[in-house]
């Protein structure tokens, strides 16, 4: 029923209309947009998913980041989101094994995102204690997935 792909630069605005729809109000005032400003995303990992008809039904954007002292490499998992009318349909999982899978092949060790450990807890992600997110940042929501041993400290923009 739905079909992914890798985002391309046509798809962006309906990508945006969407994250505009299911997040809050003022969403790039977010700290976790700061590690996006003026950076790439990881486009290769990055999916569209659409339905039969081509209409956006859902999708996940990647960045690199730095972390701790010694500028550890981790991926920033977000935004990710499915349209009002297509959640509950096993839609949000697709997107995130779907990108996790491509992440894993690509080489990156380790994986961060800023959300409900509930939710991600069923994809193996686990509250990092020590790695800092920006204030206003609830710790508890800090969550990592892969090889984090011996890595803390502030996320930090990813330098060219
Ligand atoms: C979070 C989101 C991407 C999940 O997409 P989805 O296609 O509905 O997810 P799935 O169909 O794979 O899974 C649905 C299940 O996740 C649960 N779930 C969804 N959001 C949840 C949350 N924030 N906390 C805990 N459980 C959640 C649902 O209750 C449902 O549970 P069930 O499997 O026991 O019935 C989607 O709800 C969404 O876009 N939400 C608004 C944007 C958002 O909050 N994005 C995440 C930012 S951290």
């Amino acid at each position: 029923m739905f079909h992914l792909r890798r985002e391309e630069p046509e798809d962006r605005w309906e990508v945006e209309a969407l994250y505009d729809l299911c997040f809050a109000p003022g969403r790039e005032a977010l700290s976790s947009y700061r590690f996006r400003d003026g950076v790439p995303p990881v486009r290769d990992l990055c999916q569209v998913a659409r339905d039969g008809d081509d209409i956006l039904a859902g999708a996940v954007r990647f960045w690199p980041v730095h972390v701790g002292a010694d500028g550890a490499e981790a991926l920033l998992l977000g935004p990710i989101a499915v349209h009002p009318t297509r959640q509950g349909e096993g839609l949000g999982a697709l997107l995130m094994e779907t990108g996790l899978d491509l992440a894993r092949e690509a080489g990156w060790p380790r994986l961060l995102l800023i959300g409900d450990a509930p939710y991600y807890g069923r994809f193996g992600f686990a509250t990092l204690a020590g790695v800092e997110m920006p204030p206003p940042t609830n710790p508890a929501r800090v969550l990592g997935l892969g090889d984090w041993a011996g890595i803390a400290g502030p996320v930090t923009a990813w330098r060219h």
